[in-house]
C-alpha cells in the first residue's frame, strides 16, 4: 500500500538527506541477536529516499490539526554548555555517569530542561526526564528492559489509554546527545485510525488497552508494503512526537561510539513558546 494522509511532521531544519523509506516490514525471530517470545515487526531494510509527492503527504509546512512531530534542534547556547560537559565524547557508562554527574553537565542539563519545558502545553514538570544510553548499530534500538526484549516497531503505552483515545496521551521529546546521528523510525498513522486499514471482522474493539497490539500485528499482517519512515536525527537534534499513538522505533546504526539521549515526556506543542525562546 502507499503511504497515506496521516500523521504530519513539522520542521524549520533542511529536510534534504534526513527522510527514507522503507517498503514495508518483515516479521523478525530474532532482534538484535534476542530471540522474540512475541510477533515482532521491523522494517525492511530497502531505505529509500521519498518522493517529491510522499514528502508532501508527510510535511506540514505550517502547523495543522495533524502535525503531531516535530524535528528540532538545541539552541546554540545549549549546545554550548553540553559541548563543554563533554558528554558527546563519553564512550561507555562508567564515563557517562561521571560526565552526567560533573557541575558542567549539571548547568548544561538545567538549560536543556528550561529549552524543553518551552514547548510543554501545561505547566507541570515533564514525566521521568532522563539521560538514556545504548549500543550502537542497531537497526531496532528500543528495550524493554521489564521484558529483557528488544520489542521491534511497536507502539508505547506509558499512558495506558484505549485505542481510540490514544492522541490524547502526553507525547515525547528524545534529543541526541551523542556523537553520531541516530534515527527515529514511524508509521504515520494514528492509532485510531488503524480500523481504517484492517478488515472489520479482524478489528478488536474491546475497552482492554493490552488490545492495541493485536491491532498492531493485525496491520502489519495486512499491510505489510505499507511504508517504514525513518528521520534522521543529528548530534542535538531531536523529536517530539506521540509514541503512545503511533507505531515507532529507534535506530542506531551508523553510530560509532555511544548512543546517547534526553528523554522527557510531557503535553508537547511543536514550536516553543515565543516568550521562552531566550538562548
Ligand atoms: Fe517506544
Amino acid at each position: 500500500m502507499y503511504l497515506q494522509q496521516g500523521v504530519k511532521i513539522y520542521t524549520k531544519l533542511p529536510i534534504s538527506g534526513r527522510i527514507f523509506l522503507s517498503n514495508g516490514v518483515e516479521r523478525a525471530t530474532v532482534v538484535n541477536g534476542v530471540p522474540c517470545t512475541h510477533k515482532a515487526y521491523v522494517a525492511k531494510r530497502d531505505w529509500r529516499v521519498p518522493t517529491a509527492q510522499e514528502l508532501n503527504i508527510l510535511f506540514d509546512r505550517h502547523i495543522g490539526l495533524n502535525t503531531k512531530i516535530s524535528i528540532i534542534k538545541l539552541p546554540l547556547y545549549v549546545r554550548y554548555l553540553l559541548k563543554k560537559s563533554k558528554i558527546q565524547g563519553a564512550n561507555n557508562k562508567r564515563i557517562l555517569d561521571s560526565i552526567t554527574q560533573s557541575s558542567e553537565f549539571k548547568r548544561a542539563y538545567q538549560a536543556l530542561i528550561k529549552y524543553v519545558t518551552s514547548f510543554q502545553s501545561t505547566n507541570d514538570m515533564p514525566l521521568n526526564p532522563s539521560i538514556g544510553h545504548g549500543p550502537v548499530g542497531l537497526e531496532h534500538s528500543s528495550y524493554n528492559f521489564t521484558l529483557e526484549k528488544y520489542p521491534g516497531l511497536h507502539v508505547d503505552s506509558w499512558d495506558e489509554k484505549l485505542l481510540h483515545e490514544r492522541h490524547l496521551s502526553r507525547n515525547r521529546i528524545l534529543i541526541n546527545l551523542g556523537r553520531d546521528a541516530r534515527h527515529f523510525l514511524m508509521v504515520n498513522i494514528e492509532m485510531r485510525n488503524l480500523i481504517n486499514f484492517i478488515s472489520r471482522e479482524r478489528y478488536i474493539d474491546s475497552n482492554n488497552h493490552r488490545d492495541i497490539h493485536s491491532n498492531i500485528e493485525l496491520f502489519f499482517d495486512e499491510n505489510p508494503n505499507y511504508p517504514v519512515v525513518k528521520i534522521k536525527l543529528d548530534p542535538f537534534e531531536g523529536y517530539i512526537a506521540p509514541t503512545d499513538n503511533i507505531i515507532h522505533d529507534g535506530n542506531t546504526e551508523g553510530q560509532t561510539v555511544m548512543d546517547i539521549f534526553f528523554t522527557a515526556r510531557s503535553f508537547y506543542n511543536c514550536t516553543a513558546k515565543p516568550s521562552l525562546k531566550i538562548f
